[in-house]
């Protein structure tokens, strides 16, 4: 079985955890991250050489929808595809970044009846805010655009609250989750003040390169629990893996994988610094 992951800037952490997991259940596998900016081509080449299942990061996540068969309906409702089933010739269109963000969440604090703020309208912020709402809690999203913000929070069935400088004019929120790409390869860039992360809450940064960003650094500083996206990033592999090969992974295997990526990927590099 061949699976892998088309993205425009690969990056090591899936091959790391998936074939980890396939060697611990003895899977004949393998997996290859394909770094591409041609999704009608991949798609094609994972019809052509039956490909079983692929991970869809940026830039494919919204225009892989114009070559599937069909799309989930998590999928719809978020209007992101971030994993290719290959059932038979047919490609399936999925979204389990919700489910790994609600798994990494739910390490750290209960979720129903919760209030949370999302910030970020992009295919992430979605998926994040639709695993919220479904989860039972209830989800404020702020956006830097209005428009695209106001669309996707009517789409989910929840509240819009304008630029992500409003949360600033909030009421207090629980859970706070931070999905733009500000942060990321940048260890120093943060879009939010400091000053409005409460103590109280759980900090969540989608961001997961670096694995512990400026946002959580400062989340930390004022007293907040903290999720990292690499949390989001083993639970959704985990969820992948399942769905390619129709059992389930040892997280403990995958998760070990992931923290030796991690680590090798801060020595390199220290080393080329
Ligand atoms: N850990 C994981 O497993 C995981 C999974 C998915 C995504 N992510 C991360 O989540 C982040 C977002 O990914 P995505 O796929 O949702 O990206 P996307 O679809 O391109 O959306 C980006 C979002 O960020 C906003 N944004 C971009 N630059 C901004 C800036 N300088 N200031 C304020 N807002 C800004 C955009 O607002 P506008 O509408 O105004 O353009 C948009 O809402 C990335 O860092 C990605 O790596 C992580």
């Amino acid at each position: 079985m061949l699976c892998g992951s088309i993205a425009g800037r690969p990056g090591p952490f899936g091959v790391a955890m998936h074939t980890a997991a396939f060697r611990a259940l003895a899977i004949d596998a393998v997996y290859v991250a394909f770094g591409t900016e041609d999704t009608a081509g991949a798609v094609a080449a994972m019809r052509a050489l039956g490909i079983r299942g692929l991970g869809v990061t940026m830039p494919h996540k919204q225009r892989v929808a114009d070559y599937v068969d069909a799309v989930s309906d998590e999928a719809r409702a978020i209007g992101a595809i971030n994993t290719l089933l290959n059932e038979a010739g047919r490609i399936i269109g999925h979204n389990v970044d919700w489910i790994g963000a609600i798994r990494a969440l739910a390490e750290a604090t209960p979720l129903a009846g919760r209030t949370a703020a999302v910030i970020g309208a992009g295919g992430g912020g979605r998926a994040i805010a639709y695993g919220l709402a479904r989860a039972g809690a209830r989800v404020t999203l702020y956006n830097r655009t209005r428009a695209r913000g106001e669309a996707a929070a009517a789409a989910l069935g929840i509240a819009f609250a304008g630029a992500p400088e409003a949360l600033s004019e909030a009421p207090a929120y629980d859970i706070l989750c931070h999905a733009t790409p500000v942060g990321f390869h940048d260890e120093r860039a943060i879009l939010i003040a400091p000053e409005v992360l409460r103590a109280d809450a759980v900090v969540f940064d989608a961001v997961a390169q670096p694995p512990d960003t400026a946002l959580l650094t400062a989340a930390r500083a004022r007293g907040a629990r903290t999720v990292s996206g690499t949390r989001m990033q083993l639970h959704q592999a985990a969820q992948q893996f399942a769905l390619y090969t129709g059992r389930a992974p040892d997280l403990a295997v995958m998760e070990q994988a992931l923290q030796d990526a991690i680590l090798r990927l801060q020595r390199d590099r220290t080393v080329a610094a």
